[in-house]
């Protein structure tokens, strides 16, 4: 059975495009293959205190996997959920790591590079992070590993590192698949993921640090709030509705937006509403199904208690750990550690 494994990001406060763009999809992504494949979900919390945390990193936590039970993900004996700080193996494969990484290959990294850009003190947490995202990687053996776009470069270090080590000591650790290869066997799209726009400003991405409360529809903001947020969205001077990111952006986003919260796809929404000319009717239709789909998912929220998700994580980090020790065993004895 191949792995398929990915490290969930904590954000402090999730924002819409972070569902639809991330949460939803990954969801989608595991239930279509929890039968024939491992499935390792953990919380990176070793990378999560490398810059300030807003807000209480225990609660984050607790509060996103929540929010991936919410959105549907099925959990059965090949889905395990697991803290990365609770399987003490990826610190130490992480150091033996270190060993093999260059210094020449991290300073390549461009979040790295522009993370620490203009900055006249940066942790080497910052440096070394790609180094421990490969252990958290190769611990398992992992073959599929779903990621956006900016973490392409990572996972490309992980396969240099990985395919080093093992010519160095011998067949220890599986390669993942080339990023190319991985969107395809996935059933993704072209691995370049949807991008929900600020809906003030449709040039720019829904970012929760973008200023501006009726910018971003948040995963806490009632039905009511995010009607009106989307009512008050802005559009163009065109008059005719049409999908045209780059003419009309605020539309386009409209048109994304209804498309993804109704699960419909994007060519159907389009040609229903091509051609027409009101945008307070398109707007109305698309406020009603995000306060719909955000009721829905706020109930299914609430139903969660905290205990479920200490409970996931007591079976994931008991697997993780037996397995993680596993093949640091086999690392620590080719280094001859052992
Ligand atoms: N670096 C990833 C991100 O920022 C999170 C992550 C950490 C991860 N370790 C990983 C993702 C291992 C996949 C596999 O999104």
């Amino acid at each position: 059975m191949k792995t398929i494994l990915t490290g969930l990001r904590i954000n402090s406060d999730l924002q819409l495009g972070n569902y639809l763009g991330a949460i939803a999809p990954m969801v989608r992504l595991a239930n279509a293959h929890n039968k024939d494949h491992r499935i390792n979900f953990f919380i990176p919390d070793l990378h999560s205190i490398i810059s300030n945390i807003d807000g209480d990193l225990q609660t984050n936590i607790i509060r996103n996997v929540k929010y991936y039970l919410a959105a549907g993900l099925e959990i059965n004996d090949n889905v395990h959920i697991y803290r990365q700080s609770y399987v003490p193996a990826h610190s130490e494969l992480n150091w033996i790591l270190n060993c093999s990484a260059t210094m020449g290959e991290l300073n390549r990294m461009t979040q790295y590079k522009e993370k620490g850009e203009g900055k006249s003190s940066v942790n080497v947490g910052i440096f070394d992070y790609p180094v421990l995202m490969a252990a958290d990687i190769l611990l398992y053996d992992a073959t599929y590993v779903p990621v956006g776009e900016d973490q392409f470069q990572h996972l490309e270090l992980t396969r240099n590192i990985a395919t080093r080590f093992n010519h160095k000591y011998g067949e220890i650790f599986t390669i993942p698949a080339p990023t190319a290869e991985q969107a395809k066997a996935m059933g993704q799209d072209d691995g370049k993921g949807i991008r929900i726009r600020d809906l003030t400003n449709p040039e720019k991405k829904m970012s929760k640090s973008t200023p501006g409360e009726n910018s971003k529809i948040m995963l806490s903001d009632t039905p009511a709030v995010a009607a009106k947020k989307i009512m008050s969205a802005t559009t163009d001077s065109v008059g005719t509705i049409r999908f045209d990111m780059f003419n009309q952006p605020g539309i386009s986003n409209l048109l994304q937006i209804e498309a993804l919260v109704t699960n419909t796809p994007l060519q159907e929404v389009i040609s229903t509403w091509s051609g027409e000319t009101s945008y307070g009717d398109l707007k109305q239709k698309v406020a009603s199904s995000v306060s719909t789909m955000l009721a829905e998912l706020q109930a299914k929220f609430a139903a969660i208690p905290d205990e479920l998700i200490y409970e996931l994580f007591a079976s994931g980090e008991k697997y993780a750990n037996e397995a993680a020790n596993i093949k640091l065993l086999a690392v620590q004895k080719a280094v001859n550690l052992r």
